[in-house]
C-alpha cells in the first residue's frame, strides 16, 4: 500500500541534504520569534527535512519536528548538525494520528494542509504563542493544474478557521498573483 510516509520517503530518498533554505515568513517575522523566552517550546508540522525546525534552533528554540518520513527527519537531522544546533524529531502520521498533546510556544506549519488539525493546533498554543502556517491556495491550481484541488486553501480560510487568534500577518487568497495563502497569529 501507498502510504504518505513511503511516498515521501521514497522522494527525500532521492534528495540531498541542502543548506538551510529561510522560510520568508520566519524572517519577516523575526522580531515576535525573538520575544520568545530561550528554550521555548516550538513544534514544526510536516517539518520535512527541518528547514523551520533548524531555523529556529538558530534563535534558541527547543524546536520538535514531525513528519511522517523517517526519511526527511533525519536530513533533518543531518541539517541540524550542520549548523551546530540540536533538534528533536517525531515520525508519525498526522493523517492517522493526532497532534501529540502539549504547550507550544510557537507552531510552524509550511506547505501541509490538514484541516482536521486546525482546531488541535489552536488549542495547543499557549497565552502570547505564535503561529506560523502557510500553504497553497486555489490561484496555484493556474500555475500547476494536476495539484490536488483538496489541498490548496481557499480564500478566506485561514482568518475563518484561527478566530481564536490575534492576526499579525494575512495573506488570505485575495491577491490573484499570490499562490501562497499564510497566517501569522497570536494567542
Ligand atoms: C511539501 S512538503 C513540506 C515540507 C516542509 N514543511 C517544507 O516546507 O519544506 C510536505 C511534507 O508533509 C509531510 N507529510 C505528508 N503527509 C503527511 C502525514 N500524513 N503526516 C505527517 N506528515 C506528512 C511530507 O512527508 C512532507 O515532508
Amino acid at each position: 500500500m501507498v502510504t504518505d510516509a513511503s511516498r515521501w520517503d521514497e522522494k527525500y530518498q532521492k534528495s540531498e541534504l541542502a543548506s538551510l533554505r529561510v522560510e520568508p515568513l520566519l524572517e519577516k517575522n523575526l522580531g515576535f520569534i525573538e520575544n520568545l523566552p530561550t528554550g521555548a517550546k516550538a513544534v514544526d508540522i510536516a517539518a520535512g527535512k527541518c528547514h523551520a525546525s533548524v531555523f529556529l534552533a538558530k534563535r534558541g528554540l527547543d524546536v520538535t519536528a514531525i513528519d511522517c518520513s523517517g526519511v526527511g527527519l533525519e536530513l533533518g537531522i543531518a541539517l541540524a548538525k550542520e549548523e551546530d544546533v540540536s533538534i528533536r524529531t517525531l515520525v508519525l502520521d498526522l493523517e492517522a494520528n493526532p497532534l501529540p498533546t502539549g504547550s507550544w510556544s510557537l507552531i510552524c506549519c509550511f506547505r501541509y494542509l490538514n484541516r482536521a488539525l486546525f482546531p488541535f493546533i489552536q488549542d495547543a498554543i499557549v497565552d502570547n504563542g505564535l503561529l506560523f502556517f502557510s500553504t497553497f491556495n486555489i490561484n496555484h491550481l493556474e500555475k500547476a493544474p494536476r495539484f490536488n484541488a483538496e489541498y490548496v486553501l481557499q480564500p478566506g480560510e485561514l482568518q475563518q478557521s484561527f478566530q481564536g487568534l490575534e492576526i499579525l500577518d494575512l495573506s488570505d487568497g485575495d491577491d490573484p498573483d499570490q499562490n501562497l495563502s499564510w497566517i501569522v497569529a497570536r494567542r
